[in-house]
């Protein structure tokens, strides 16, 4: 069974710091007022996070003048009349922190939902517009799987990076801080204690949570894997069944799901495990602390913190009661930010991924020449109009300042071009080719002899190594990309139909053609008849590329798209291969009556289809062997006449 395809190397990030940094500073640039709403809510909340510790000695303070009113034979309820206005006070200044903190922490998380989605939304969508961007050889060396899982496995890491992790590591942060200053505020001894405490548990943090990041790590990674072997499964079905390979897939399967389960287990064994610890740390901690308290009270310890800078006098049993609650809170707060360690770990593999997406070298573009509708004088001289007048030219810019404008006629010459796809295998050997306008050439030869390489370098997928390949007299590198393939109709050796309907797909080559437009061109490609057959005509949706059409029909789509754009050049590579020869004859008649006068590179195994080219190119090996029309090579006795005489049979 073929390997299944890694999805998410599954690596931690190389660089963490500078990947969260660049998070952060987008995150900065796409929502600078919102973030700071956010973080100036997230502080009050923290603050007033802290804000029971500091009460709970207010009470202390009532229960000791209560009780020391008591000793002194105040009766009851005028003790109780002389504090009850203090604590009611008290009570509506606790409620009114309350309050505030309530609507901190609504504001924080609404508008966090929205700034995180807001974002992952940005993302996507830089991560789409680079992906276009790049050259077709990206996805020779990259597979979907893979690239898919940008879009889904990684930015989900982000959403929780920036959704929980960040903000509960800020709060937490900043709750820690706010309980260290009021905790020396009350007693330097025991905050000593508090932090023994915190100390123990980075430590019981990097021993359980370091590990517990690696799995999680590779649980994204068996995760990936195992999506990419359900993708690929889903796709070649067809493939499965015919070979019964089904129980072989399931073992495949089983393997996967296994080892994400293993991994999945450990990660979260980990993760689970490091919880209960940090309590339990905690509760021994908050023994520890009421035993020191007790000692400092039995002892009368003196004690040198804050408070007595200010001159404030607290009892002890204050203090101790008070550190015993910010004790509870301190530890909460350290292991919350413990448990993110790992979900950041991954969120910053996953947004390194992202990135690099975001910053592969998009598909360069230095041509200058461009495509414009013509307007041809009386005298013959060309000039450029603004609207379609179905003659085109190339306006070509010099760098004195003047402009030239070249008539498209479809002229297309190679001279000695050299080409591999990688640099060790070089796939075209020294081809020399022209094409003048209006005429036919047709590339014959076996399979992976290099005719659909030869398509691929005149509409620039690829760049040539070595020769030079003109249009109409210019160098096709100074010709815009874009405009270069506006001026050819490709009708390529894979068809692919989108998701819409019949009408849609054909409309993809030319987005403003109206609908009788669309029709005619079905009509030219023989595809009018099996349309109108369809269920609901051109308006039936077409499913996934097309699976609910036969092969041969999907190719008249096909040819259907190429025909409604009317381009100057045309490329047929295999486009009539799966399409009876009675239909291929038809279709033919009406591509040469569209093609009448323009350029046409046909690329078909039916030698019946390439008979009447004005040129046929015989390849072998990326090797050009014979040229000539079909009776120049019939006469030669070579390979063509082999071929065609089925001597050697073709594919
Ligand atoms: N994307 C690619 N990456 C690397 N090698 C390729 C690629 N596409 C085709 N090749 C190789 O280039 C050679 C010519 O292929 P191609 O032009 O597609 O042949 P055909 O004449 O059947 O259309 C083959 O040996 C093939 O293995
Ligand atoms: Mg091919």
């Amino acid at each position: 069974m073929a390997a299944p395809r890694m999805r998410g190397d599954g690596r931690r990030a190389k660089n963490a710091k500078g990947t969260l940094a660049r998070l952060i500073s987008l995150l900065f640039t796409y929502y600078k007022k919102e973030v700071f709403v956010v973080l100036a809510c997230i502080i009050v909340v923290a603050l007033v996070g802290v804000a029971p510790a500091v009460y709970i000695q207010t009470i202390a303070s009532y229960i000791e003048q209560g009780v020391a009113m008591a000793k002194g034979g105040i009766p009851g309820p005028e003790a109780y009349a002389a504090i009850a206005p203090a604590i009611l006070k008290s009570l509506a200044l606790m409620a009114g922190v309350y309050l505030i903190g309530l609507v901190a922490s609504f504001t924080s998380t609404r508008l966090g939902a929205v700034i995180t989605q807001g974002f992952l939304n940005k993302l996507r969508q830089r991560m789409f517009g680079s992906m276009q961007s790049l050259p077709i050889r990206y996805f020779d060396t990259h597979n979907r799987g893979d690239i898919m899982s940008h879009y889904t496995n990684d930015i989900d890491t982000i959403r929780q990076l920036i959704s929980q992790s960040i903000p509960t590591v800020f709060q937490a942060g900043l709750t820690l801080i706010a309980l260290v200053a009021v905790m020396l505020y009350f007693s330097v001894w025991m905050t000593l204690v508090v932090f023994c405490a915190v100390l123990l548990m980075l430590f019981v943090t990097r021993f359980v949570g370091g590990n517990s990041a690696k799995y999680f790590v590779r649980q994204q990674q068996s995760l990936g894997r195992e999506e990419g072997f359900i993708e690929e499964m889903m796709n070649g079905q067809k493939v499965v069944k015919v070979f019964c390979h089904e129980a072989a897939s399931q073992a495949d399967f089983d393997r996967l799901n296994n080892q994400l389960c293993s991994d999945a287990t450990r990660a979260n064994i980990f993760a689970n495990t490091l919880m209960p610890i940090m309590g339990n740390i905690g509760n021994i901690f908050y023994v520890l602390v009421a035993f020191v308290g007790a000692l400092l009270i039995a002892f009368e310890a003196p004690d040198v913190s804050l408070h007595a800078l200010f001159g404030i006098e607290l009892s002890m049993l204050t203090i101790v009661v008070t550190f015993l609650g910010m004790t509870k809170q301190f530890v909460n707060n350290v292991s919350q930010v413990s448990q993110q360690i790992n979900f950041v770990v991954m969120a910053l593999a996953g947004a390194e991924r992202v990135f690099e997406l975001m910053d592969e070298t998009p598909e360069t573009d230095d041509g200058y020449v461009t495509l414009v509708n013509a307007c041809v004088a009386e005298d013959g001289s060309v000039s450029e109009c603004a609207e379609r007048t179905g003659h085109w030219a190339w306006k070509h810019p010099h760098e004195d300042g003047s402009v030239t404008y070249t008539p498209l006629t479809g002229d297309v010459r190679m001279v000695k071009v050299d080409f591999g796809y990688v640099p060790e295998k070089i796939v075209l050997h020294d081809v020399t080719l022209y094409a003048e306008p209006g005429q036919k050439v047709a590339f014959v030869g076996a399979t992976g002899a290099g005719k659909t390489t030869i398509t691929n370098l005149i509409n620039r997928f690829y760049d040539i190594a070595d020769g030079k390949i003109r249009y109409d007299g210019i160098n096709i590198n100074k010709i815009r990309k874009a405009d270069l393939r506006r001026s050819l109709g490709i009708v390529l050796q894979d068809t692919n139909l989108f998701t819409g309907t019949v009408m849609e797909n054909i409309r993809y080559g030319k987005l403003d053609a109206t609908d009788e437009e669309c029709i005619a061109a079905a009509k030219l490609a023989n595809a009018h008849d099996f349309i109108t057959r369809l269920p609901d005509g051109y308006q039936t949706a077409l499913t996934a590329n097309g699976a609910n059409l036969s092969q041969g029909q999907r190719q008249l789509l096909s040819i259907a798209r190429a025909a409604v754009a009317d381009p100057p050049v045309m490329i047929l590579d295999e486009a009539t291969s799966s399409i009876d020869t009675r239909t291929e004859a038809i279709v033919q008649r009406g591509m040469d009556s569209l093609m009448h006068g323009r350029t046409v590179f046909v690329i078909a195994h039916r030698l019946s289809t390439v008979r009447n080219s004005d040129v046929i190119m015989v390849l072998e090996q990326g090797r050009i062997i014979e040229r000539g029309d079909h009776e120049k090579l019939i006469a030669e006795h070579g390979k063509y006449y082999q071929l065609y005489t089925g001597a050697f049979e073709l594919e």
